[in-house]
């Protein structure tokens, strides 16, 4: 029996237990053995692995988090992290290794790949920005925890009057912030992509008062600044009572959606298909509702496309 390694690395999301499931059900069910690696690519180097069987992945498809647990490793970004790692693969005859995480784990799964073993990517983050892909793995169920929490904000913002600046998370990119503030009908969006004026955003809020708005809700991506800033220099150009919320983990948080079960599913088992061709190297993702593929290479080369048109239409709805 071929035997498959299949590891969750870097913050973990919303939809890895689902995809993790799926690879190893398509798995099993296509013949080969399945082996689960604790805590990303420390595990790997730990030699902390077992066998999975159908059982193991039972009672997984609707919970959050991941069972194998994830890491970020700093050890592994050197040659003798990786050597380690390459050893307990060889004594354990694992042939492929499916690796579930965000751009840091594909460095880990190319420099693997360099070293002779067969990797695979998944695109495991809330972040939405592997390029290659128009979704990654938890962020549409990110985007429904999130607009979720700002609809409880409304209600108390609403009652007292006040503007509130909620931060989320995306590290370097806005597409949460723009996608759920799309969603959430948010008043001014503040991304990294875009530069933003808070002369603008003050006086978009001030109108809005005027005109008879009970509350407004700015949205800050973690990349675009600190929303207890914001809130500062919004009271400072406005006299309107301001109040931040840093949403932070939650949004890391609860049942996968629909969308991220049947996502994570598709790639699960497009993976397996490939094993079978003896394709690898490459990491999968969604383009026009089709499941793709490209190297890892091909991936490092290319820019994240930031969505300028969703930007648009948001304006247009203010
Ligand atoms: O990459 C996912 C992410 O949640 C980012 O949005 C955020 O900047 C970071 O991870 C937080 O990392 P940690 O969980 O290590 O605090």
């Amino acid at each position: 029996l071929k035997k498959i390694g299949i590891l969750t690395s870097g913050g973990d999301s919303q939809g890895m237990n689902s995809a993790i499931r799926s690879v190893v059900k398509t798995g099993i069910n296509n013949g080969f053995e399945m082996i689960g690696i604790k805590r990303g690519y420390k595990g790997l180097m730990e030699n902390d692995f077992s066998k999975l069987e159908l059982k193991d992945v039972g009672d997984i498809l609707y919970r959050g988090g991941t069972f194998l647990q994830s890491a970020r490793s700093e050890e592994f970004k050197t040659e003798h992290g990786q050597l380690k790692a390459i050893n307990n693969l060889k004594k354990a005859e694992i042939d492929y290794l499916v690796v579930i995480g965000g751009d840091g784990s594909y460095r880990g799964a190319d420099a693997l790949g360099k070293r002779g073993i067969k990797t695979y990517g998944l695109p495991g983050t809330i972040d939405n920005d592997i390029p290659l892909t128009d979704y990654t793995i938890g962020f549409d169920t990110t985007l429904n925890v999130v607009t979720d929490a700002i609809g409880n904000l409304r209600d108390t913002m609403s009652s007292h009057e006040r503007v509130s600046v909620i931060e989320v998370m995306g590290r370097n990119a806005g597409d949460i912030a723009l996608q759920a503030g799309i969603s959430s009908g948010v008043d001014a969006i503040l991304i990294p992509e875009l530069e933003w004026d808070i002369t603008k955003v003050s006086n978009r809020l001030k109108h809005g008062f005027e005109e008879g708005k009970t509350h407004s809700i700015v949205m800050v991506a973690e990349g675009a600044g600190k929303a207890e800033d914001i809130a500062t220099l919004i009271r400072e150009h406005t006299d309107l009572d301001t109040r931040s919320t840093v949403l932070g983990h939650i949004q890391r948080g609860g049942t996968p959606s629909a969308f991220d079960r049947i996502f994570t599913s598709r790639m699960g088992h497009e993976v397996i298909n490939l094993i079978k061709q003896d394709i690898s190297g490459v990491a999968l993702g969604m383009e026009k509702n089709k499941i793709t593929y490209h190297t890892f290479d091909e991936i490092f080369k290319s820019k994240d496309v930031f969505d300028k048109k969703l930007y648009e239409i948001f304006e247009d709805l203010v």
